[in-house]
């Protein structure tokens, strides 16, 4: 297994065409230095990087996921695609942390296309971070095979949170400050742990029970959740014909 300073992260970089790519360009050019690990995709906003895109990147063995956008109120598009990008980062981190892995290894900056020292910067710091880190995946303890199934499960909740947090979740304000603020508060955290948690949870049980027949009480353990929880997931999933039981306690897809 490499060692710490052996370690080379693979870092996937989302970078918007007007500011963030021209302070990569720039960087470049001027040659300033900073650490080889990043796979630059170039997009035309940072609005453009779909909630997905963070899961499924991850999920192809990136240790890091950057999103460079132009500075807040400076975005090409209108309404400004870079709060969609910082919404969508402040949401991807609480899923990440959700599913265990560490919300640290997805960054969001802002960068403009004359600021090639910063973006220099911001990309050697980072990769420190995702170098400290480790490799995704073994750094948090989470086997492969689970790991993959975590992520995709969050990548498939996708639709159902956006229509979520166009119903129930819009921030109130458009600065940075505001979303920070909105993304941090006790009417968030009840929210998404109303609405996308208990579905995330759900989602993870019928992965279990998809792949073999697990005993219900595993599963507390395999979730870290108080068996309160899951009695209460696992009711409302036979409720919905979704599980059943078998021979008593084990649990089977029911579909
Ligand atoms: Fe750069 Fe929208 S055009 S973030």
């Amino acid at each position: 297994m490499a060692t710490a300073s052996e370690f080379k992260p693979t870092i996937v970089g989302f970078l918007c065409n007007w500011c963030c790519y021209g302070g990569a360009d720039l960087a470049g050019v001027s040659r300033f230095q900073y650490p080889p690990y990043l796979r630059v995709i170039r997009l035309m906003c940072s609005g453009r990087v779909d909630l997905s895109f963070i899961f499924r990147t991850l999920a192809k063995k990136a240790d890091g996921v950057f999103i460079g956008g132009c500075h807040l109120n400076d975005c090409h598009y209108n309404p400004e695609g870079n709060y969609d990008a910082l919404g969508n980062t402040l949401m991807a981190k609480r899923i990440l942390e959700k599913i265990g892995v560490n919300p640290e290894r997805l960054r969001l900056e802002w960068v403009s296309a004359g600021e090639g020292v910063r973006f220099a910067e911001v990309i050697t710091s980072f990769s420190a971070k995702v170098k400290s880190l480790g490799p995704l995946g073994s750094a948090e303890g989470i086997p492969v095979a689970e790991l993959s199934s975590r992520l995709q499960m969050a990548e498939e909740l996708v639709p159902y949170i956006k229509l979520v947090e166009r119903e129930r979740l819009r921030v109130p304000v458009r600065t940075e400050e505001g979303y920070k603020e909105f993304f941090g508060s006790e009417r968030f955290d009840r929210l998404f742990d109303e609405l996308i948690l208990d579905k995330l949870v759900m989602s993870r049980i019928m992965g279990f029970v998809r792949q073999q027949p697990v005993q219900a009480n595993e599963i507390s353990g395999r979730l870290d959740l108080q068996p309160s929880e899951v009695a209460r997931h696992l009711r409302q999933l036979t409720e919905r014909g979704l599980v059943k039981f078998e021979r008593g306690h084990t649990l089977v897809a029911a579909v």
